[in-house]
């Protein structure tokens, strides 16, 4: 490498024997790169606006989110089919950003000790579900999936909904007044059971 100084005065020998420079220099580089790639993506209309027929959770769906969170069923499962052969031949159609526009967060997830659950919704009927949450091994024999009794037995608390829809609302999830005054009453006298079972049956029906 030439250390023949450019007309500025800047060298590039400077830059390759001095690690702090160096060190900022890459930080620099890799900082408008990587910022190249995300920013343009909160601007797309394919990432940011919900693909036809994804509308936002019903107050049930999304006690039954909270359930699917607080249990960790993203621990083995996860919510993304990826764009291969073998998974779609298994799953339906792989996953699309505008199907996630109102998961805050979303549950897209990496680790698959079960199977992934994008496109769960409508496979099984309620009835199943109910058995397998309860004993997966009455229906599956050979499953590790671990059993859920109790969410048969714990009532929602109905107290929660509007506060946690009205958060929602602020992060662009379009609830309206309606819809969080009437919360409450929709979820009364539901078990987590329920919950978890709207939730599971609403997904990924939008490009089935
Ligand atoms: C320790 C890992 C593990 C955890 C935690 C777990 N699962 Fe599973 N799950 C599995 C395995 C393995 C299977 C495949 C065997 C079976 O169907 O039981 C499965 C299957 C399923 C299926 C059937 C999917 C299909 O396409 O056949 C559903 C639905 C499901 N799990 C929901 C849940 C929910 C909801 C939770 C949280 C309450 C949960 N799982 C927690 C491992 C797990």
């Amino acid at each position: 490498m030439s250390n023949t100084p450019t007309p500025t005065g800047f060298s590039h020998e400077k830059v390759e024997t001095n690690n702090f420079l160096m060190i900022v220099l890459i930080l620099l580089v890799v900082a408008v790169g990587g910022l190249v790639e995300i920013v343009p993506l909160f601007f797309q209309k394919s990432t940011t606006e919900a693909v036809q027929g994804v509308k936002p959770y019903t107050a049930l769906q999304l006690a039954g989110r909270d359930i699917y969170l607080r249990e960790g069923c993203y621990n083995c499962h996860s919510q993304m089919i990826r764009p291969f052969r073998a998974e779609t031949l298994r799953y339906g159609h792989y996953s699309v950003a505008g199907e996630f526009v109102y998961d805050h967060p979303f549950q897209w997830g990496s680790k698959r000790t079960g199977p992934d659950l994008h496109r769960v919704g409508g496979r099984y009927s309620d009835e199943w579900h109910r058995v397998h949450l309860n004993n997966p091994r009455d229906v599956v024999p050979e499953s590790n999936m671990p059993a859920y009794p109790w969410l048969e037995r714990n009532k929602l608390d109905p107290s929660e909904l509007p506060t946690k829809m009205r958060a929602l609302r602020r992060v662009g999830v379009p609830y309206s007044d309606a819809e969080i005054a009437e919360a409450p009453a929709a979820v009364k006298g539901k078990t987590e059971m329920d919950a978890l079972i709207a939730y599971l049956q609403g997904m990924g029906l939008s490009l089935k």
